[in-house]
């Protein structure tokens, strides 16, 4: 397989930045080079050092004025709700009653499950994410459907079958037992198949009775190193409802912990609305919250409290959350993020921003040595991002002059026509 050699400027970040000075954070080239042979990042660099190591025959690709830095990371995306995104509800449960649960019943058949795994990747990929963590829906068929397109197109997926086995309609339940008989066939057909990975995915406490959350706490102990997804904390009649169903739990977080889903591998969608014990205990858990910024908003669930969560010492992601959430973008999605912060007066560097968004969010998933970055030994999963893509990120463009003005313009401007170019494993999609 012939080596591939991108040129470009390259961005790609070591850590987190503390603040917006802390440029070791980061590799930034101006004229960059990422050597990619077998899928796999080789070597990233300054062009001229790249261009010495590679073979003879390496393929250049010229993508100078643009941007390459790792695919983005939606570590919170819903895959049956494509057809959800939209949908007009005051709130959460409503939303959740009067459209999802009728949209994701359609799950159920095989050749709907199948038709929308290829849509779902294609509109991924035109937006520049090149992982996903989703929820399929309750149906093994759905499952099935989403980690055989993965595989087919050799993409770096985790998903899960949801866990529900109560408060929604009869066709959009499982059982206890059938949910973890389920959940356990998914895993042992798909997990570690081509790039895939298997969560376990109780919904939320609401649709899983204490029965089906000890079934998935004993898939915890089975598989340890899979990751688990679920909510908490979203919205204030969601917790009150959640506490009527778990009386004997110190609050909402307790639920999970009591069921020995709360853990290093526990990705929280949402987590709003927490008391200082909660934060703690997530904290010492090491599980990590999950900001859905376009979907609180959408929902009117609540603003995030990321500095709060961060004086605690709690990891951190960022996702669309689709179809909760409005775009999906992720550059559409740190934008309305550091909307919210804004508001709590806590202003976000954009520089901050983007390490969330791939090696923040691959960090979160416990895939860094896979994706998020462009070290030597992670798969080519590589984005060439434009900012100059619309009439009106040109007109800006003409008076920016730092990497980080750029950045903070594409977060605030750029959506899917920003992303010019992108690599699974490095081939071009
Ligand atoms: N809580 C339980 N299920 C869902 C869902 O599908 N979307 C959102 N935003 N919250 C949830
Ligand atoms: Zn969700």
């Amino acid at each position: 397989m012939t080596a591939i050699l991108l040129r470009g400027r390259v961005l790609s970040f070591r850590s987190r930045p503390r603040d917006r000075e802390d440029h070791a954070s980061y590799l930034y080239e101006t004229d960059g080079g990422i050597l990619i042979e077998a899928g796999r990042i080789v070597a990233a660099g300054a062009f001229t050092d790249i261009a010495a190591r590679a073979p003879l025959d390496a393929r250049i690709v010229d993508h100078r004025p643009l941007l390459l830095m790792a695919g983005f990371i939606d570590p919170h995306i819903h895959f049956p709700q494509m057809q959800v995104t939209a949908s007009y509800a005051a709130n959460l449960l409503e939303w959740l009653n009067t459209y999802t649960f009728v949209e994701e019943q359609k799950f159920a058949e095989e050749a709907h499950a199948q038709r929308f795994a290829g849509l779902f990747f294609d509109e991924l990929l035109r937006h520049g994410t090149t992982t996903a963590a989703a929820y399929c829906s309750v149906h093994k068929a759905s499952a099935d459907a989403y980690f055989a397109e993965a595989a087919r197109r050799n993409l770096l997926m985790v998903g899960g079958k949801v866990m529900m086995d109560r408060n929604a309609p009869e066709p959009l339940t499982d059982t206890a037992q059938a949910g973890h008989d389920d959940t356990l066939a998914v895993i042992e057909t798909w997990h570690g198949k081509a790039r895939n990975h298997v969560a376990i995915t109780p919904r939320f406490a609401i649709t899983s009775s204490p029965a089906q959350l000890e079934a998935a706490g004993a898939l915890v102990q089975k598989f340890p190193d899979l990751l688990i997804q679920t909510h908490l904390s979203e919205n204030n009649d969601e917790i009150a409802y959640t506490m009527e169903l778990y009386p004997e739990a110190k609050d909402y977080t307790d639920i999970y912990a009591r069921y020995g889903l709360l853990s290093r591998k526990t990705l929280l969608g949402h987590a709003i609305h927490l008391s200082d014990r909660e934060m703690d205990a997530i904290a010492e858990a090491g599980a990590v919250a999950v900001h859905c910024p376009t979907s609180n908003l959408f929902l009117g669930s609540g603003l995030f409290d990321l500095k709060r969560i961060r004086e605690h010492g709690i990891r951190t992601a960022i996702a669309t959350d689709i179809g909760g959430g409005s775009s999906y973008s992720l550059l559409r999605t740190l934008d309305e993020a550091y909307k919210i912060q804004q508001l709590r007066a806590n202003r976000v560097p954009p520089i901050e921003s983007f390490w969330q968004a791939t090696r923040g969010n691959a960090e979160a998933l416990g895939l860094v040595h896979k994706i998020g970055t462009l070290e030597p030994g992670t798969d080519a999963d590589i984005i060439a991002l434009d900012a100059n893509a619309t009439p009106a990120m040109r007109l800006r463009m003409e008076t920016i002059g730092s990497l980080e003005e750029e950045l903070f313009l594409l977060q605030t401007l750029g959506d899917d026509r920003a992303v010019r170019h992108v690599y699974v494993a490095g081939s071009p999609v």
